[in-house]
């Protein structure tokens, strides 16, 4: 099933990340889809605030993947600027999806092959004002 939501700022797609972090459980993995400045890190931010992350949440383009240690490990990824899938295992990124922390992957089309069957995909689009649409499959809110 899909949910759909509308958001029109930056603090209700937090809002949303939060309603969305609640119901989230060890090893739960979210693919988030949606182009640059769709709000896929902002919506991540929400997720930590549920998961009780106290560390500011910052996009992890550089770094490709960001640890934060919560009620449950966050394990942010971005995979924008992975060379390929050695590197994705060099990372231990294979190993972190399997565990039993939650990973949430910005730009998983480019590692689709170490996803799960079992995933959740949370989609953003930006409009051309300053609203989103999301929607949400393999989660109920
Ligand atoms: N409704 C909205 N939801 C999320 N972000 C929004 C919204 N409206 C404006 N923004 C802005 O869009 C940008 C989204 O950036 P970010 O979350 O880093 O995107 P991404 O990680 O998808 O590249 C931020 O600067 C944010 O303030
Ligand atoms: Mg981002």
């Amino acid at each position: 099933m899909k949910l759909k939501r509308i958001t029109n700022t930056p603090e209700d797609t937090i809002k949303l990340g939060t309603e969305i972090g609640k119901k989230l459980q060890p090893g739960d993995i979210i693919a988030l889809k949606g182009n640059l400045a769709a709000g896929k890190t902002t919506i991540t931010k929400g997720i930590a605030i549920s998961l009780e992350i106290e560390d500011e949440i910052t996009s992890p383009t550089y770094t490709i993947i960001s640890e934060y240690y919560g009620k449950i490990p966050l394990y942010h990824m971005d995979m924008y600027r992975i060379e390929g899938s050695e590197e994705f295992e060099m990372l231990g990124a294979d190993e972190m999806l399997y565990g039993s922390g939650i990973s949430v992957i910005e730009w998983s089309e480019r590692i689709e092959e170490y996803l799960p069957e079992n995933h959740i995909i949370i989609d953003i689009q930006r409009q051309d004002d300053c609203s989103r649409i999301i929607t949400i499959e393999g989660l109920e809110l």
